[in-house]
């Protein structure tokens, strides 16, 4: 395989594309779509996600401490781009993108009723890295939506569909259809 050597760059593949909502302390919820998300810790359950500080939603989340991570299936698509590329300074997103809120149960910002999962979260630590800040949070509820459960309460990955981005090239993309197998599919069985 012949590789071309490029500038350093974050060409990670694929990444989430995940609605974030956030604020509802003095002013109306906002939406931001994020990429740069992602899991951080299991015990206790955590994530990131990082955030320009020249975007509205940044003092929003800054404010409330708080934000939920809405993911997306690919019927979303329309509205992750639209969150994605108008700000909540000039635009109401939940108007606009016809998307619903309802209260969340330990957190300020509302969740998206159309989104499969919500992840409500708690900002423990923020980092400034450079062009972006990262804001560390416990999941402090999560929400997912009973008909993507499988009788055998695995959660079913097809039927969500997930959006992902890829950011090099600037698509959306969804559709898993092959299984290569389950966790531990390498160890000896007994
Ligand atoms: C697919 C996609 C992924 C994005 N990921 C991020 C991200 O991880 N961090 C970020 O600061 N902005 C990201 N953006 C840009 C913001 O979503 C965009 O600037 C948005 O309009 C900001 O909204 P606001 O001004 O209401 O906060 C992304 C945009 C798109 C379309």
């Amino acid at each position: 395989m012949s590789k071309k050597v490029l500038a350093p760059s974050t060409m990670l593949v694929p990444l989430p594309a995940v609605l974030v909502t956030c604020g509802g302390l003095t002013s109306d919820p906002n939406i931001i779509t994020i990429s740069w998300c992602g899991v951080v810790c299991s015990q206790p359950p955590m994530l990131s996600i990082s955030v320009r500080e020249k975007r509205h939603s940044f003092n929003l989340i800054k404010d409330t401490g708080e934000y939920v991570v809405n993911i997306t299936g690919a019927s979303l698509v329309k509205a992750v781009d639209y969150c994605g590329n108008y700000s909540g300074k000039d635009f109401n997103k939940f108007k606009e993108t016809g998307l619903t809120p309802e209260p969340a149960t330990k957190v300020r910002p509302p969740l998206i009723k159309e989104s499969p999962i919500n992840l409500e979260c708690q900002i423990r630590k923020t980092l400034d890295l450079g062009s972006h800040h990262i804001f560390i949070a416990e999941i402090v509820a999560t929400h997912v939506d009973e008909s993507m459960i499988t009788d055998d309460g695995r959660l079913d990955v097809q039927k969500i569909n997930p959006l992902i981005y890829a950011t090099h090239a600037r698509q959306y993309w969804s559709g898993l259809s092959k299984l290569h197998g389950f966790y531990g599919l390498t160890r000896e069985k007994k």
